[in-house]
């Protein structure tokens, strides 16, 4: 069973070419989190579980809810952190997460994507989004292959760096990530895009515009996926592109 989160789109569309390697099941980790506190899995191969690197670790929001979870046990469990640079210390937490639910650690492994994190630089614009994807494919595929022969996957040297960042990830989370700087502008259309995108449903629109609340990862799915590019992080971001990896890509 391929599990995945994803925020903008990569690793949704990693999940979806392993889960099509394996000729194995795909599950969505954000319908579940918008609505429960934990998920129920239960399968006879060994789960898989693809999420973007924040921080050098998978999103903590995820980990816990991960933590909640069942999980048919004694299964294997591989985890594919999708990054745009570095995966630190992420495996130390993935094996503690394997551990905590009974299942057979068979590692973790990072694929290089587009980097997303548009409040803090300058992304791929819109147009490269799928060419740069792309690129990922031949990383993608063999870690599918090395999981449907049962080897273990490792982090390669070159996305090994940061170490020091997956520790100080909670610290990070606490004083760096806020949804107070969104806002949206004219431009917005009242789609609700953004709101039904958010896996933490910290939007709700009110007279037609988003009003965010206090819950939030920094996804960066509303501001990335909004088509009217009507969202803003304070100053930051209006110069800058945004791209979205749609469930067709
Ligand atoms: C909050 C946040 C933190 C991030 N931290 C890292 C990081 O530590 N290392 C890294 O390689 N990429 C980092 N990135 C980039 C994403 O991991 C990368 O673009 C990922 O493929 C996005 O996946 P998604 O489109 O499935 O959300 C970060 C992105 C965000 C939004
Ligand atoms: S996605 Fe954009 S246009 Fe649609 S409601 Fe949100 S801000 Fe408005
Ligand atoms: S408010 Fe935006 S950035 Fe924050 S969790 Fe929701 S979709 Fe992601």
């Amino acid at each position: 069973m391929v599990i995945y989160f994803t925020g903008t789109g990569n690793s949704r569309y990693a999940a979806k070419h392993i889960a099509d390697i394996l000729g194995d099941e795909l599950v969505s980790l954000n319908e579940l989190m918008k609505t429960k506190k934990s998920g129920t899995f239960k399968s006879e191969k060994a789960y898989v579980i693809v999420t973007p690197d924040y921080m050098s670790r998978m999103p903590i929001p995820v980990e816990n809810f991960l933590k909640e979870s069942t999980f048919t046990s004694g299964k294997e469990v591989y985890f594919v952190l999708t990054g745009g640079a570095a995966a630190g210390n992420a495996r130390k937490y993935c094996e503690k997460l394997a551990a905590s639910k009974g299942l057979t650690y068979k590692g973790t492994t990072a694929v290089k994507m587009p980097a997303n994190y548009v409040v803090m630089y300058d992304v791929t614009p819109k147009q490269n989004a799928k060419a740069e994807a792309e690129k990922a494919l031949p990383a993608i595929e063999k870690v599918a292959e090395n999981i449907k022969s049962g080897k273990t996957v490792t982090v390669s040297e070159d996305m090994s760096g940061h170490k020091a960042f997956s520790a100080i990830a909670p610290m990070f989370n606490s004083l760096m990530v806020s949804a107070k700087s969104f806002t949206a502008n004219n431009n917005c259309i009242g789609c609700g895009t953004c709101a039904s995108l958010c896996p933490l449903n910290n939007i709700k629109l009110s007279n037609g515009k988003p009003a965010w609340g206090t819950e939030c990862m920094h996804c960066m799915a509303c501001i990335s996926a909004c088509p009217e590019k009507a969202i803003d992080y304070g100053k930051k971001t209006a110069d800058r592109q945004r791209y979205y990896l749609s469930d067709e890509e």
